[in-house]
């Protein structure tokens, strides 16, 4: 497996952990960090033996954002010359499922890549925010939007305005995380909920994403046809068949992934 600098990858039988490893800087988001993450997702949607994925931080922080001081000294146009942060776009870019599992701080660019996963289990200490306006900006990787599409309005508003941060259990009450554990269960709970995930049919994983993803982008009706569409394409599928043939005998499904 590749060596990376800032962030540690184990595979645990179909699980990919991801954890990020920036202690000193609570896992702030630098460049570095980005090219490591792109190529570990890469490998991960590469490798026909792992089905789901978790990206994780340390107790205190999961990430505290974006590295400000790589930031700090660069102008308008270094910043549009490179296009800075587009890169987050091939981590979204993953087709396989995977979950951040955030304890602790999840500020700025923090709580943006947790909402670039599929979903967030937050660990009873999470702490959520998007705190750039107190750095005269604003947020740079998807936040004011992911986060307006998962709490709504006038929380996301409340949050980018003042930069107040929303703990764990008020980000599962706003729909901003599915489910809030004891910190100290929260990598064994992300593990077996990947665990789950893992185990069904790796078509099917990526057509449900793909399917619930749609909803941000598309209309009702037009997203109904995607959903049907691919419904229908899995029945193409030899999973489909082992699938509905393995309820029928009241056995384990054994999936192929075609
Ligand atoms: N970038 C770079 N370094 C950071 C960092 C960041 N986002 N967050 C923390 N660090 C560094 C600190 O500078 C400090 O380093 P030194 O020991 O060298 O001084 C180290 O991590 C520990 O941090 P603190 O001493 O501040 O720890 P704390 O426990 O007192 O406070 C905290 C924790 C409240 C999270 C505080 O560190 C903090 O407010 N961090 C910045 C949060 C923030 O503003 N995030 C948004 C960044 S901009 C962004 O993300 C843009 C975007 O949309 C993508």
């Amino acid at each position: 497996m590749a060596e990376y600098e800032n962030i540690l990858v184990e595979q645990r039988r179909a699980v990919t952990l991801i954890t990020l490893n920036r202690p000193k800087a609570l896992n702030a988001l630098n460049t570095s960090v980005l090219q490591e993450l792109i190529a570990a997702f890469a490998a991960f949607d590469a490798d026909d033996s792992q089905r789901c994925a978790v990206l994780t931080g340390s107790e205190k922080a999961f990430a505290a954002g974006a590295d400000i001081k790589e930031m700090q000294d660069q102008g308008f146009a270094q910043m549009y010359a490179s296009n800075f942060f587009a890169g987050w776009e091939k981590v979204t870019a993953t087709r396989k499922p995977w979950i951040a599992a955030v304890a602790g701080y999840a500020l700025g660019g923090g709580c943006e890549v947790a909402m670039m996963a599929d979903f967030i289990i937050a660990g009873d200490n999470a702490q959520f925010g998007q705190p750039e306006i107190k750095l005269g900006v604003t947020p740079g990787m998807g936040g004011s939007q992911r986060l307006t599409h998962a709490i709504g309005k006038a929380k996301a508003m409340e949050m980018c305005l003042t930069g107040r941060m929303m703990g764990a259990e008020e980000a599962e009450r706003a729909g901003l995380v599915a489910r809030v554990v004891p910190v100290t269960e929260l990598l064994d709970e992300a593990l077996k909920t990947a665990e789950t995930i893992a185990s069904m049919g790796p078509l099917a994983a990526i057509a449900n994403k793909e399917m619930v993803n749609a909803a941000f982008e598309m209309g009702l009706a037009q997203g109904i046809v995607f959903e049907r569409r691919l419904f229908h394409g899995l029945f193409g599928s030899e999973d489909q068949k082992e699938g509905m043939a393995a309820f029928v005998d009241k056995r384990k499904a054994e999936w192929k992934g075609r």
